[in-house]
Protein backbone atom coordinates (compact mmCIF):
# COMPACT_ATOMS: atom_id res chain seq x y z
CA UNK A 1 0.00 0.00 0.00
CA UNK A 2 1.12 3.50 -1.25
CA UNK A 3 2.13 5.43 1.88
CA UNK A 4 -0.58 8.47 1.93
CA UNK A 5 -0.59 12.05 3.59
CA UNK A 6 -3.07 14.47 4.90
CA UNK A 7 -3.82 17.28 2.86
CA UNK A 8 -7.38 18.08 4.25
CA UNK A 9 -8.87 17.73 7.50
CA UNK A 10 -11.60 16.83 8.19
CA UNK A 11 -13.35 19.61 9.37
CA UNK A 12 -12.36 20.94 5.53
CA UNK A 13 -13.24 17.95 4.10
CA UNK A 14 -17.07 18.67 5.71
CA UNK A 15 -16.98 22.16 4.80
CA UNK A 16 -16.08 21.52 1.59
CA UNK A 17 -18.80 19.37 1.03
CA UNK A 18 -21.29 21.42 2.80
CA UNK A 19 -19.91 24.44 0.12
CA UNK A 20 -19.88 22.59 -3.04
CA UNK A 21 -23.44 21.10 -1.93
CA UNK A 22 -24.85 24.51 -1.21
CA UNK A 23 -23.19 25.91 -4.39
CA UNK A 24 -24.84 23.57 -6.53
CA UNK A 25 -28.13 23.79 -4.42
CA UNK A 26 -28.45 27.29 -5.19
CA UNK A 27 -26.99 27.70 -8.42
CA UNK A 28 -29.88 24.83 -9.76
CA UNK A 29 -32.74 27.21 -8.07
CA UNK A 30 -31.13 30.34 -9.14
CA UNK A 31 -31.17 29.02 -12.83
CA UNK A 32 -34.37 27.74 -12.12
CA UNK A 33 -35.72 30.79 -10.89
CA UNK A 34 -34.00 33.10 -14.31
CA UNK A 35 -35.42 30.60 -16.87
CA UNK A 36 -38.64 29.49 -15.09
CA UNK A 37 -37.87 25.84 -15.16
CA UNK A 38 -40.87 24.54 -13.81
CA UNK A 39 -39.37 20.23 -13.63
CA UNK A 40 -36.60 22.02 -11.41
CA UNK A 41 -39.16 24.18 -9.33
CA UNK A 42 -41.17 20.71 -8.82
CA UNK A 43 -38.37 18.89 -7.32
CA UNK A 44 -38.01 21.78 -4.75
CA UNK A 45 -41.62 21.62 -4.26
CA UNK A 46 -42.92 24.41 -6.37
CA UNK A 47 -41.45 28.21 -6.59
CA UNK A 48 -42.57 29.08 -3.33
CA UNK A 49 -40.88 26.73 -1.34
CA UNK A 50 -37.82 26.86 -3.84
CA UNK A 51 -37.75 30.52 -2.96
CA UNK A 52 -37.31 29.55 1.48
CA UNK A 53 -34.93 26.33 0.54
CA UNK A 54 -32.59 29.05 -2.17
CA UNK A 55 -32.86 31.47 0.95
CA UNK A 56 -31.76 29.86 3.48
CA UNK A 57 -29.46 27.66 1.11
CA UNK A 58 -27.94 31.21 1.14
CA UNK A 59 -27.27 31.07 4.80
CA UNK A 60 -25.43 27.73 5.00
CA UNK A 61 -23.39 28.83 2.09
CA UNK A 62 -22.39 32.06 3.61
CA UNK A 63 -21.54 29.87 7.23
CA UNK A 64 -19.66 27.55 5.11
CA UNK A 65 -17.74 30.25 2.72
CA UNK A 66 -17.20 32.18 6.40
CA UNK A 67 -14.94 28.78 7.55
CA UNK A 68 -13.16 28.07 4.27
CA UNK A 69 -11.63 31.77 5.34
CA UNK A 70 -9.71 29.77 8.02
CA UNK A 71 -8.72 27.20 5.47
CA UNK A 72 -7.32 28.60 2.28
CA UNK A 73 -7.20 32.91 2.61
CA UNK A 74 -3.57 32.65 3.78
CA UNK A 75 -2.89 30.08 1.08
CA UNK A 76 -4.39 31.93 -1.10
CA UNK A 77 -2.79 35.42 -0.68
CA UNK A 78 1.02 33.81 -0.91
CA UNK A 79 2.66 34.28 -4.23
CA UNK A 80 6.05 33.97 -5.55
CA UNK A 81 7.80 33.60 -8.76
CA UNK A 82 7.07 30.11 -9.36
CA UNK A 83 3.71 30.99 -9.14
CA UNK A 84 4.24 33.07 -12.44
CA UNK A 85 6.63 30.43 -14.41
CA UNK A 86 3.34 28.03 -13.53
CA UNK A 87 1.02 30.89 -15.15
CA UNK A 88 3.59 30.96 -18.29
CA UNK A 89 3.64 27.08 -18.57
CA UNK A 90 -0.32 27.31 -17.93
CA UNK A 91 0.39 24.53 -15.03
CA UNK A 92 1.51 22.02 -17.85
CA UNK A 93 -2.28 21.45 -18.96
CA UNK A 94 -1.22 22.24 -22.21
CA UNK A 95 2.10 20.59 -23.56
CA UNK A 96 3.80 17.49 -21.33
CA UNK A 97 7.20 19.04 -22.74
CA UNK A 98 7.18 22.02 -20.15
CA UNK A 99 8.81 22.42 -17.20
CA UNK A 100 6.20 23.13 -14.38
CA UNK A 101 7.93 25.22 -11.84
CA UNK A 102 7.76 23.13 -7.78
CA UNK A 103 4.31 24.08 -6.24
CA UNK A 104 3.37 24.58 -2.58
CA UNK A 105 0.38 23.02 -1.45
CA UNK A 106 -1.69 24.91 -3.71
CA UNK A 107 -1.11 26.04 -7.07
CA UNK A 108 -1.88 29.59 -8.18
CA UNK A 109 -4.71 28.67 -10.20
CA UNK A 110 -6.44 27.64 -7.23
CA UNK A 111 -5.85 30.09 -5.02
CA UNK A 112 -7.28 32.84 -7.33
CA UNK A 113 -10.04 30.47 -8.02
CA UNK A 114 -10.60 30.55 -4.01
CA UNK A 115 -10.50 34.28 -3.76
CA UNK A 116 -12.87 34.50 -6.99
CA UNK A 117 -15.29 32.24 -4.52
CA UNK A 118 -14.88 34.51 -1.97
CA UNK A 119 -15.42 37.60 -3.70
CA UNK A 120 -18.26 36.76 -5.52
CA UNK A 121 -19.85 34.83 -2.69
CA UNK A 122 -19.74 37.88 -0.30
CA UNK A 123 -21.00 40.22 -3.10
CA UNK A 124 -23.63 37.09 -4.43
CA UNK A 125 -24.92 37.05 -0.30
CA UNK A 126 -25.18 40.71 0.04
CA UNK A 127 -27.12 40.72 -2.71
CA UNK A 128 -29.18 38.38 -1.67
CA UNK A 129 -30.23 40.02 1.45
CA UNK A 130 -30.48 42.61 -0.10
CA UNK A 131 -33.53 40.92 -2.21
CA UNK A 132 -34.53 38.94 0.92
CA UNK A 133 -34.99 41.61 3.58
CA UNK A 134 -35.33 45.23 1.55
CA UNK A 135 -38.21 44.13 -1.06
CA UNK A 136 -40.02 47.44 -0.39
CA UNK A 137 -36.69 49.68 -1.55
CA UNK A 138 -36.78 50.10 -5.67
CA UNK A 139 -33.02 50.59 -6.05
CA UNK A 140 -31.84 47.81 -3.80
CA UNK A 141 -33.78 45.46 -5.71
CA UNK A 142 -32.48 46.36 -8.78
CA UNK A 143 -28.44 46.56 -7.71
CA UNK A 144 -29.03 43.62 -6.16
CA UNK A 145 -30.73 42.00 -8.69
CA UNK A 146 -27.80 43.07 -11.12
CA UNK A 147 -25.08 42.05 -8.63
CA UNK A 148 -26.29 38.87 -7.78
CA UNK A 149 -26.67 37.96 -11.64
CA UNK A 150 -23.26 38.84 -12.47
CA UNK A 151 -21.73 37.17 -9.55
CA UNK A 152 -23.91 34.06 -10.48
CA UNK A 153 -22.40 34.52 -14.12
CA UNK A 154 -18.75 33.88 -12.43
CA UNK A 155 -19.80 31.17 -10.21
CA UNK A 156 -21.16 29.43 -13.06
CA UNK A 157 -18.12 29.98 -15.26
CA UNK A 158 -15.66 28.84 -12.87
CA UNK A 159 -17.37 25.66 -10.80
CA UNK A 160 -17.49 23.21 -14.16
CA UNK A 161 -13.70 23.93 -14.76
CA UNK A 162 -12.87 23.39 -10.95
CA UNK A 163 -14.75 20.27 -10.59
CA UNK A 164 -13.52 19.41 -14.08
CA UNK A 165 -9.69 19.82 -12.66
CA UNK A 166 -10.86 18.06 -9.27
CA UNK A 167 -11.75 14.78 -10.91
CA UNK A 168 -11.37 13.85 -14.62
CA UNK A 169 -8.46 16.14 -15.70
CA UNK A 170 -5.91 14.93 -12.29
CA UNK A 171 -6.84 11.49 -11.65
CA UNK A 172 -6.45 10.48 -8.05
CA UNK A 173 -7.33 13.89 -7.09
CA UNK A 174 -10.78 13.77 -6.02
CA UNK A 175 -10.16 11.38 -3.18
CA UNK A 176 -8.84 14.46 -1.43
CA UNK A 177 -12.80 15.57 -1.43
CA UNK A 178 -13.79 12.50 0.32
CA UNK A 179 -11.53 11.66 3.03
CA UNK A 180 -8.00 14.38 2.37
CA UNK A 181 -6.00 12.35 1.65
CA UNK A 182 -3.07 11.68 -0.93
CA UNK A 183 -0.19 8.96 -1.60
CA UNK A 184 2.86 10.79 -0.65
CA UNK A 185 4.82 10.07 -3.76
CA UNK A 186 2.27 12.09 -5.78
CA UNK A 187 2.53 14.85 -3.21
CA UNK A 188 6.41 15.18 -3.30
CA UNK A 189 5.79 15.44 -7.45
CA UNK A 190 3.11 17.64 -7.11
CA UNK A 191 3.66 19.89 -3.87
CA UNK A 192 7.63 19.62 -3.32
CA UNK A 193 7.26 23.04 -1.51
CA UNK A 194 4.64 22.13 0.93
CA UNK A 195 6.23 18.63 1.63
CA UNK A 196 9.44 20.15 2.37
CA UNK A 197 8.02 22.95 4.57
CA UNK A 198 6.03 20.18 6.64
CA UNK A 199 9.66 17.99 7.27
CA UNK A 200 8.44 14.47 4.61
CA UNK A 201 11.08 15.13 1.65
C1 LIG B 1 -19.11 18.73 -6.55
C2 LIG B 1 -18.16 19.12 -7.29
C3 LIG B 1 -16.79 19.44 -6.75
C4 LIG B 1 -15.69 18.64 -6.80
C5 LIG B 1 -15.60 17.26 -7.42
C6 LIG B 1 -14.61 19.34 -6.13
C7 LIG B 1 -13.34 18.85 -5.94
C8 LIG B 1 -12.37 19.43 -5.16
C9 LIG B 1 -11.11 18.81 -4.80
C10 LIG B 1 -10.68 17.42 -5.19
C11 LIG B 1 -10.41 19.71 -4.05
C12 LIG B 1 -9.02 19.50 -3.42
C13 LIG B 1 -7.94 19.97 -4.36
C14 LIG B 1 -6.58 19.93 -3.73
O1 LIG B 1 -6.43 19.95 -2.50
O2 LIG B 1 -5.59 19.87 -4.50
C15 LIG B 1 -11.21 20.91 -3.95
C16 LIG B 1 -10.84 22.08 -3.33
C17 LIG B 1 -11.59 23.21 -3.26
N1 LIG B 1 -12.90 23.36 -3.71
FE1 LIG B 1 -13.99 21.98 -4.70
N2 LIG B 1 -15.07 20.58 -5.72
C18 LIG B 1 -16.39 20.67 -6.09
C19 LIG B 1 -17.22 21.76 -5.89
C20 LIG B 1 -16.82 22.97 -5.35
C21 LIG B 1 -17.60 24.18 -5.34
C22 LIG B 1 -19.02 24.32 -5.92
C23 LIG B 1 -16.84 25.14 -4.74
C24 LIG B 1 -17.17 26.60 -4.50
C25 LIG B 1 -18.27 27.05 -4.06
C26 LIG B 1 -15.58 24.55 -4.38
C27 LIG B 1 -14.55 25.20 -3.75
C28 LIG B 1 -13.31 24.65 -3.46
C29 LIG B 1 -12.21 25.39 -2.88
C30 LIG B 1 -12.26 26.87 -2.51
C31 LIG B 1 -11.14 24.49 -2.75
C32 LIG B 1 -9.73 24.80 -2.20
C33 LIG B 1 -8.90 25.47 -3.25
C34 LIG B 1 -8.76 24.65 -4.50
O3 LIG B 1 -8.28 23.52 -4.43
O4 LIG B 1 -9.16 25.13 -5.57
N3 LIG B 1 -15.60 23.23 -4.77
N4 LIG B 1 -12.40 20.71 -4.64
Amino acid sequence: MAEMIRKSSVVEVINHWILAGSCMLLMLSGFAFLFHLEPVGAIFGGFESMKNIHNYLGVVFLLSLALSMVHYLKDAFEYDGDDVRWFMVAGGYLSHKVKVPPMGKYNPGQKLYYLAVLGAGIAIGISGFGMWLMKDNAQVMLLSHFIHNIAFVIFALAAPVHIYLGTLANPGTFQIMVNGMMPLADAKKKHPKWIKAIGKM
